[in-house]
């Protein structure tokens, strides 16, 4: 049994006005995502992460938010939403919400009430400079889209500060009745029962911004006061961070100098990402060895999130400009399809060009890796891209659950955003329906793949640890231990069929035999002549451990 739900958990990321409409006004809603929660009790997840809730003019996918204590009113409403918790953990599914509190949008009415007058009582709670700040021009999250981080408020007679969009001002966390606040939208969620928080942009929430002070020192005490918070509060409630920095400024995130997890419990692996990324376009596991190998220790109760699509841009930032390269050249060919000077604005399956093989390969090794795996909806059938949408708008696209017109998402006429309609990734061929129907679909491989993972806890539970041994140009060997037993893997990124040795291995087997893998093999025997296809893999249980 293991002590942290996390660690063992399959959460699935997804957005209500792009997963289910029940009333056909065109847009998804709560009671839409309460009818679809078998289909996702059934796919296995055991924790749903839903993009921002709350009342939103809709500028940035619902991160601009206007109301931290209310659910927008298109997506229904609190009732609505204490209803899905309900019949959610009916099924033995846990929700978290996004925590977005180091901005508001600019219609917030704090804002605006801000901007009205230097003696507001909101005055404060943004970042304010009364000239114009020297580094105005820096530090933007969007280029391209994005000018400044600075702008002039006519209103104000002042510049506010703004890391995100202009229409997404900063909240000031040096000032402690912020803090306060957002601890307060933190209780309020909790108390209507959500497992936890999926913190937006964290490394910014914590830096105490100053103009013309870069870079600006780093709060992390408040991480510390956040956790105890939600804690006392919810003692099981998790916080799963957003912090895309350099892996080894990641510890701190962590824990304080004493080295306990008293910090945030979750973070995703942004930098696994990337190298996974790199693997599959070089069909090469060397930048997943050397990810095992760089990363920090965790302390006991801390965890990696690993993904491999979220519902932003693929961030390939911490790659070198030739790996980069690679990546964008197998994945990212055309201009279109990038984002931001580092990214890729794409779903897994057009950029593997629909390979299923490569598609099972892929996903296999995110969920067998370290950590807690995160699923994007619509990736469990393949869905494509709209590369025709602007920004990262290309992978928001409706949830696609049958042939029928609209998908099966909604009956409205214009839904919010179009259904990929047509080719390879429309609809009408890329549905749950159809893949209901046809035992050998992706979504059946999916079902059964996270079925295995959840009867092999040590994943996630458990070490992660690479087999260094010689094996054939493009196999990755790694294994998980915990204290229910040990699994082994085996990953083929390369298109030749390969054998593998890993007979040294057989002493400390106790009749091991595949759980899972991409093809019948030849029963695992010594473990010395492992047959494994072009992207195949296998999973071998090597041990379970007596009374687990
Ligand atoms: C990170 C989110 O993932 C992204 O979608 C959003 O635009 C920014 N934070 C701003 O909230």
């Amino acid at each position: 049994m293991s002590e942290y739900w996390y660690k063992e958990a399959v959460i699935y990321c997804l957005d209500i006005e792009t997963f289910a409409d029940s009333n056909g006004d065109g847009i998804g809603d709560l009671r839409g995502l309460i009818g679809r929660l078998d289909y996702l009790a059934r796919l296995g997840v055991t924790c749903l992460w839903l993009n921002p809730i709350h009342p939103t003019p809709g500028r940035d996918d619902g991160y601009d938010i206007t109301d931290f204590y209310n659910v927008d009113p298109r997506l229904g409403d609190l009732g609505d939403f204490a209803e899905l918790l309900h019949q959610a953990s009916n099924r033995g599914i846990r929700v978290m919400i996004d925590l977005v509190v180091n901005h508001t949008s600019d219609e917030h009415p704090w804002f605006q009430s801000a901007r009205s007058s230097p003696d507001s009582p909101y005055r404060d709670w943004y970042i304010w400079s009364e000239s114009e700040p020297p580094d105005r021009f820096q530090g933007m999250v969007f280029p391209g889209e994005q000018r400044e981080t600075w702008s002039y408020d006519r209103t104000a007679k002042a510049w506010y500060y703004h890391r995100f969009y202009d229409f997404q001002p900063d909240l000031n966390f040096a000032n402690p009745r912020v803090r306060e606040e957002a601890k307060k939208i933190m209780a309020f969620w909790l108390q209507l029962g959500v497992a936890g928080f999926r913190m937006d942009a964290v490394p910014f929430i914590i830096e105490l911004t100053q103009p013309g002070k870069e870079p600006c020192p780093m709060d992390f005490e408040f991480l510390t006061e956040l956790r105890q918070h939600a804690q006392w509060r919810r003692g099981d409630a998790i916080l799963l961070a957003e912090a895309n920095v350099e892996p080894d400024k990641l510890p701190v995130y962590f824990a304080d100098a004493g080295g306990s997890n008293n910090r945030i419990h979750m973070l995703f692996d942004f930098m696994l990402n990337g190298r996974l990324m790199l693997a599959l376009a070089r069909q090469n596991p060397e930048s997943i060895i050397d990810a095992l190998r760089d990363t920090p220790e965790l302390p006991r109760s801390a965890q990696w999130a690993t993904f491999l699509r979220n519902h932003d841009e693929i961030d390939l930032s911490r790659l070198t400009a030739e790996q980069r390269e690679d990546v964008f050249e197998a994945f990212g060919p055309d201009e279109n399809m990038r984002l931001y000077d580092r990214g890729i604005r794409r779903r897994l399956a057009p950029m593997l060009g629909g390979d299923r093989r490569r598609l099972e390969l892929a996903y296999s090794l995110q969920f067998t890796l370290r950590g807690t795996p995160v699923l994007r909806y619509g990736e469990e059938i393949g869905m494509g891209d709209d590369l025709a949408l602007p920004g990262r708008n290309s992978i928001r696209t409706p949830m696609q659950w049958s042939p029928s017109t609209g998908g099966g998402f909604s009956d409205a006429k214009e839904p919010i955003r179009p259904v990929i309609s047509g080719g390879e990734y429309g609809y009408e061929k890329v549905n749950v329906t159809a893949q209901r129907h046809d035992k050998d679909s992706l979504l059946g491989w999916f079902e059964r793949m996270i079925r295995t993972l959840r009867e092999s806890p040590e994943v996630g539970a458990g070490t992660c640890v690479h087999v260094d041994r010689k094996l054939p140009p493009g196999v990755l060997a790694h294994r998980a231990d915990g204290t229910t037993g040990t699994m082994l893997f085996l990953h083929n990124l390369g298109a030749d069929d390969v054998q593998v040795d890993l007979g040294d291995l057989y002493g400390e087997a106790n009749d091991p035999n595949e759980v899972f893998g991409d093809s019948d093999y030849e029963p695992v025997g010594r473990l010395d002549a492992l047959d494994l296809a072009g992207y195949g893999y296998r999973w071998i249980r090597l041990s379970r451990s007596p009374g687990t």
